[in-house]
């Protein structure tokens, strides 16, 4: 018989620090991390540079079908290039966001994601990780925060980087995104069937994990 193999669903709004909560619960628990996210950052990023029209699902999915992403030492590489960096830039996420709302696109996307559930367990982290990709998660969760708890970590996170930004702008573009990827057709940004909500608004980062942590030592009693 196959090993059981553990997953935690994390999905959430853009920015609500999914990521550093994924990698520090799998880190925790010694599980594999899934970043959906860099998957359809990663088709934007190619149609892009392809000069593909965005809004063209057919031309779209021929990019992701043709997609053969390289993960190494904590970076990732397209056609040999190092895109680690590229992919996190803001115009890419917006891109991610609209070539993310086509079915075939999802659909393309499912299997590969399917793929990264491995012993001993798995945090995946994304929108529809839980509602979509993974039903069968033995934890799901719903992490969110205010737009403006959301922009202010974003903020900080590009100052470290030392590129400038202004925080109304980035709570604008927040709330465009929030808006295309609830209201997508396909798999919307909704809490998951029997999601725990988790707010991190006044939460810190050691407290987010501590909280996930606890609830998924939980379904273990
Ligand atoms: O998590 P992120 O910001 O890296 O994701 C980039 C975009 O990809 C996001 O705006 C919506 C889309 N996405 C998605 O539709 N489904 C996922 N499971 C992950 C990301």
């Amino acid at each position: 018989m196959s090993e059981k193999v553990e997953i935690i669903a994390i999905d959430g709004p853009v920015a609500s620090g999914k990521g550093s909560v994924s990698s520090r619960v799998a880190k925790a628990l010694g599980f594999h991390v899934l970043d959906s996210g860099s998957l359809y950052r990663l088709t934007a990023y190619s149609a892009l540079k392809h000069g593909a029209d965005l809004s063209d699902e057919e031309a779209v999915e021929k990019i992701v079908l043709a997609l053969s992403p390289v993960f190494e030492s904590g970076k990732i590489f397209l056609d040999g290039e190092d895109v680690t960096e590229a992919i996190r830039e803001e115009d890419v996420g917006i891109a991610a966001s609209k070539v993310a709302v086509h079915p075939l696109v999802r659909k393309a996307l499912f299997q590969v994601q399917r793929s990264y559930a491995k012993a001993p367990g798995l945090v995946a982290d994304g929108r529809d990780m839980g509602s979509v990709v993974f039903p069968e998660a033995t934890l799901k969760i719903f992490l969110t925060a205010s737009a403006e708890a959301r922009a202010k970590r974003r903020y900080n996170q590009l100052k470290e980087k030392g590129i400038n930004s202004n925080i109304s702008d980035l709570v604008k573009d927040l709330r465009e995104r929030d808006e295309r990827d609830l209201k997508r057709a396909v798999a919307p940004l909704v809490p998951a069937t029997g999601a725990r909500i988790l707010d991190s608004s006044d939460l810190t980062l050691d407290e987010t994990v501590n909280q996930v942590l606890e609830w998924y030592n939980g379904t273990k009693a």
